[in-house]
């Protein structure tokens, strides 16, 4: 074992990940990665939210068949974990999306690549051994917009997510507290001639004012991978998004990143799961830190989870393997949690997996 595994090694949860990222970070990109809107309540309620709910464990079963695949638009995953978009991979680590494509594929976990990349997919694909989907804001010009689309369905992204919630910044104070110098040579090639390679310039300034699900519909028109929207927080949204041709739905509130004092997203996700009533797959992201906090989503209805902030304090800590040591740490909690409630596989996690009082 190098010491690198080594020290890695003792990061027993992602909280460790957390402080250990801490302490080796700049302030001003710890912030970058921490920080949420205005007070950050949202940011805490995610976590807090999971605390509330408690786990009701049966007994006397047979786990011999532990598992936890699963199977999301003909893609065979290992674990219902993904990595969800996150901007700016060099900010925290040299070899930036690189490192995290790398880290992914060492669990097979699905990454979706941020519109806000410092590497191309191109790059991305080249080391890529687990399914790479990519994150999409839909720009002031539609047609950037769709040859946009068409380059990572080329490139080969299997899913495109549109975000859906950020038509401007919100007020992140912590960030705006401090300037994040972009590192020398360092660009956005996916917003070339879009967004100037600096971190002052804000989501309101490359985003149309004007997107509606018409622009849904004809994203829609123009893709050939499952579409999914990420950003939705109530089940009538979820429901239009479904009428509007979704494929999926992601309830996310921006990791408390946009709008603060939103609901967290575990006490939303029942209304869009019976908004949506089992026609498309609903996923889930914001403040997954545990096994139980995964355990406690699939039982309220997600299909799937994704994870943000814990994923880039691992590649802080320990570029492509400490990404790799927050998956299988999360998996290995998974299984931990499915093994004790007695629920060998994912489809066994339903909502009788939950005590209630
Ligand atoms: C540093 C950072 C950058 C992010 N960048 C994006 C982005 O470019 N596009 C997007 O849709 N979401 C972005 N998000 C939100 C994440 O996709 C996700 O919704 C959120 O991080 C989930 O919450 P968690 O961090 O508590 O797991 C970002 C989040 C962080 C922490």
């Amino acid at each position: 074992m190098n010491s690198a595994t080594n020290s890695l090694a003792r990061l027993l949860n992602l909280d460790d990940v957390e402080a250990r990222a801490r302490e080796l970070l700049p302030e001003v990109v710890f912030d970058f990665v921490a920080g949420g809107a205005a007070d950050e309540l949202t940011v805490r309620w995610n976590r807090e939210r999971y605390s509330d709910l408690k786990l009701r464990p049966r007994v006397l079963r047979d786990l011999s068949g532990l598992d936890s695949s699963v199977t999301l638009f003909g893609q065979k995953m290992p674990m219902p974990i993904l990595l969800a978009p996150t901007a700016g991979h060099r900010y925290t680590h040299p070899q930036g999306e690189i490192a995290t494509t790398q880290g992914a594929g060492a669990v097979g976990a699905t990454f979706v690549l941020s519109s806000g990349t410092h590497t191309a997919i191109e790059d991305v694909m080249a080391v890529a051994r687990a399914p790479v989907w990519y994150q999409l804001y839909v720009l002031k010009d539609r047609a950037i917009t769709a040859a946009l689309v068409e380059r990572v369905q080329a490139a080969g992204a299997q899913a495109l997510c549109v975000t859906v919630d950020s038509p401007l910044d919100g007020a992140r104070y912590r960030q705006q507290r401090q300037i994040l110098q972009i590192p020398p040579g360092v660009t956005y090639p996916h917003l070339a001639g879009v967004r100037e390679p600096s971190s002052i310039q804000t989501l309101d300034q490359i985003l149309p004012a004007n997107l509606t699900w018409k622009d849904i519909e004809w994203l829609r028109g123009i893709t050939r991978v499952p579409l999914l929207l990420k950003g939705i927080m109530s089940g009538d949204d979820a429901a239009a998004g479904v009428a509007a041709g979704a494929d999926g739905i992601i309830v996310s509130n921006h990791g408390g990143r946009c709008l603060d004092t939103l609901p967290a997203t575990i006490e939303v996700l029942p209304e869009v799961v019976a908004a949506v009533s089992g026609r498309v797959p609903v996923l889930v992201d914001g403040g997954i830190r545990r096994g139980t906090d995964v355990v406690k989503a699939l039982a309220l209805g997600a299909s799937a989870v994704q994870i943000g902030r814990p994923y880039v304090y691992g590649l802080a800590v320990g570029g492509a393997a400490g990404v790799e040591h927050v998956l299988k740490l999360l998996r290995q909690e998974l299984l931990m949690a499915m093994s004790l409630l007695g629920c060998p596989t994912i489809p066994s996690i339903t909502r009788d997996a939950l005590w209630r009082r």
